[in-house]
This record gives structure tokens, sequence and C-alpha cells, in this order.
């Protein structure tokens, strides 16, 4: 018997890393249907026929009302119900201090993560109600909890879902509807490529080789992967939860709990030395994105008290030796 037995899922961000394994997770723990939605189309085409006849895939823009409302339409319409909606489509939103921030990129950014959240509940609730039961799991962050994990929109998006779910959890439990989030740590998927500008294909095989680099930072010494997250959405999707609702599940490797110190230089060599494996286009994409980043984050460094400052051209000086010698070695190859 499987824990999902004759239920129906709407899983968004479904091509990608964590919604794809958990598409899979839940198929095979039984569930009657799993809609499958991202703007990804071939790749979540693909991996729906993959996974058989109960998978479907549906094109939807989650930062577009009508198609969020299309999705879910959908799914009643082809299963005849809907038990669980995981809300999980993201992007990593534009890197950048508050006053570089580009105002339509964050409109963007909030709509992905936190605006789709809400409208997934606002156009399913009633469906839920009239059923007398229903799940909501939302892909929150650690960067929804400690500044420094993500850019500025997609930090105060991640937030904004922890309370979101409260508040639903709040509203909705006296109707047999639970509503909870989880707050993934660095999971080895093609999330930070993308922040790179790199194609969704190259962003999943750029996930695949900073598994090192993921695996130092938290307390348990290895990448998080995205079945870790699919089996925490299984146990908030399935009946054994229950009496759990309003909650946000950190599946971090204990990183809240205390980051492990990491020598920058270090980390600087670790990266390059993984960029110098991509192709060369795919190198011209991230160094430009790179210097661009260190471009703003020096524009205003004469405003900065002397102590920073002088912090700041030290480190400065010593990554850049550190990134000079490694684009000349890899130029040689
Ligand atoms: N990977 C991590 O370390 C990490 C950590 C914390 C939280 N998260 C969150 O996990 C969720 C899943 O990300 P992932 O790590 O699997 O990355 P991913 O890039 O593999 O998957 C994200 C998916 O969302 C889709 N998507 C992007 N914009 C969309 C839109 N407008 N409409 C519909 N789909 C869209 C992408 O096509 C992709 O398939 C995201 O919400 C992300 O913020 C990831």
């Amino acid at each position: 018997m499987g824990k999902l037995d004759g239920k129906v899922a709407l899983i968004t961000g479904a091509a990608g890393g964590i919604g794809k394994a958990t598409s899979k997770l839940f198929l095979e723990e039984g569930a009657k249907g799993v809609v499958m939605a991202d703007i990804w189309d071939e790749m979540g085409e693909k991996t729906a026929k993959e996974l058989g006849p109960n998978a479907k895939y549906i094109h939807t823009d989650v930062s577009q009302e009508t198609d969020i409302k299309k999705a879910i339409d959908f799914a009643v319409d082809e299963f005849g119900q809907l038990d669980i909606i995981f809300s999980n489509a993201g992007n990593p939103g534009p890197v950048g201090v508050i006053e570089d921030i580009p105002t339509d990129e964050f409109d963007l950014t909030v709509a992905i993560h936190l605006r789709a959240a809400f409208l997934c509940m606002k156009h399913s609730i009633p469906i839920m109600k009239k059923q007398g039961s229903g799940c909501f799991i939302t892909t929150s962050s650690v960067a929804g909890f400690q500044q420094g994990l993500g850019t500025l929109p997609y930090s105060l998006s991640k937030a904004g879902i922890i309370q979101l779910t409260r508040i639903a959890a709040v509203e909705l439990g006296a109707y047999g509807i639970r509503a909870n989030a989880i707050a993934p740590g660095g999971i080895s998927t093609g999330i930070f490529g993308q922040g790179f500008g790199l194609s969704p294909e190259v962003a999943v095989k750029f996930g695949k080789m900073i598994k090192d680099i993921l695996a130092i930072y938290q307390p348990i010494p290895r990448a998080g992967l995205p079945e870790d997250i699919a089996h925490a959405a299984l146990f908030l999707a399935e009946d054994s939860s229950s009496f759990i609702t309003g909650e946000t599940l950190k599946v971090d490797g204990g990183l809240l709990s205390g980051r492990i110190p990491q020598d920058p230089e270090e980390l600087m060599e670790k990266y390059f030395n993984i960029i110098a494996q991509l192709d060369p286009e795919d190198q011209k994409i991230v160094i430009a994105k790179i210097g661009e980043g260190a471009q703003k984050a020096t524009k205003d460094m004469k405003y900065l008290k002397p102590i920073a400052r002088e912090q700041m051209l030290k480190r400065m000086q010593k990554l850049m030796k550190v990134q000079q010698k490694l684009m000349k070695e890899s130029a040689k190859k």
C-alpha cells in the first residue's frame, strides 16, 4: 500500500530538480494523479511521459494567475479531485543590494514564489472545502530565515511563505485543510546555474558539479539532494502528518543551526575550478555574471568606513589573484 494511494497532487516547478523528484516519489507512493506544472515544456513533457499515464504535464507560468487557475482546473478535470498542491516553482531572482534591484525583477521574483503560492491556495480552497480535505506544501528556503543565503526578493518571498503558511493553517484547519512549508538548504539542482545565466540544461549539469561545494557549509557534510526534499514533502502530504499544520520544516543538514566557516579564497578556487570545466561559451556567461556582481559590489567602496574599505580591498585583491591564476590555467588547456 502506498502512502498517497488515491490522492491527486499538483506540483509546480515539476520539470526541475525538487519538483521532478517529488512527482516521481508521489507516483511511487500510489498517487492516482500528479499534474506537473512548469514553463520548461520540453523537460516537463518528457518527464511526464517517462513517469507514465498517471503523470500529466501542463505549461504553467506561475507568475500568471490565469495559468495557475488553468492548472488547478486541469487537475480536477483529469482526475476528479485535488488533494495536494506542492507550490514549488522558483527562480534565483536578481543579485544586488536594495538600491540596485530592478523593480520589475523584484516584482517577478515575488510573483513566482510568494504570489504564486497565495494564488494556488486562493483558487483551490473552494475545491478543497467541498472535499472536506486538502493539503498545501510550499517551498520556502533557509534564505527565508537568515540574511545572505539568497537574493533580496528571493529571501523576502521565502520569508513571506513562512507567514502565509501560518495564516493559511489558522484559516483552513477547521475545513480539514492543512498548510505547511519546507525550507531546503543547499540542494544540488539547476537553480544555482540559472543564477549565473546558464541555460536550464547546462544549469542542471552545473548543479551536479557543485555538489562538493554544497557539502561544506552545513554540519551534515554532503550536498542536499532533490530526493531529501521530496521525502519531506511526502511526509507532509501523507495522512500520518495529519496533526501538523502551519509548520515550516527545515531540511538543511543543520545549516541554520550553525554554518561551518569557509576560507573565501579556497571557496573561490573551488568555484573557478568548476567553471573551468564548462564549455568556453558557458564559461564566458558565468565570468560575465561574476564580473557584473563584483562591479556592483565595488561601486560604493569609496563611501565605506575606512576599516571596512581596507578589509574589502584586501579580500578582493586576493580573490582577483586566484581568479587570474585559474583563468590563465584554463586558457592554456
Ligand atoms: N536548490 C536549492 O538549494 C534550494 C534551496 C532552497 C529553496 N529552493 C527552492 O526549491 C524550489 C525548486 O527549486 P530547485 O532547486 O528544484 O531548482 P530548479 O531550477 O531545478 O527547479 C525550479 C523549477 O521551477 C521552474 N520555474 C521557474 N520559473 C517558473 C515559472 N514562472 N513558472 C513555472 N515554473 C517555473 C523551472 O523551470 C524549474 O523547472 C524553488 O522554489 C527554490 O527556490 C531550492
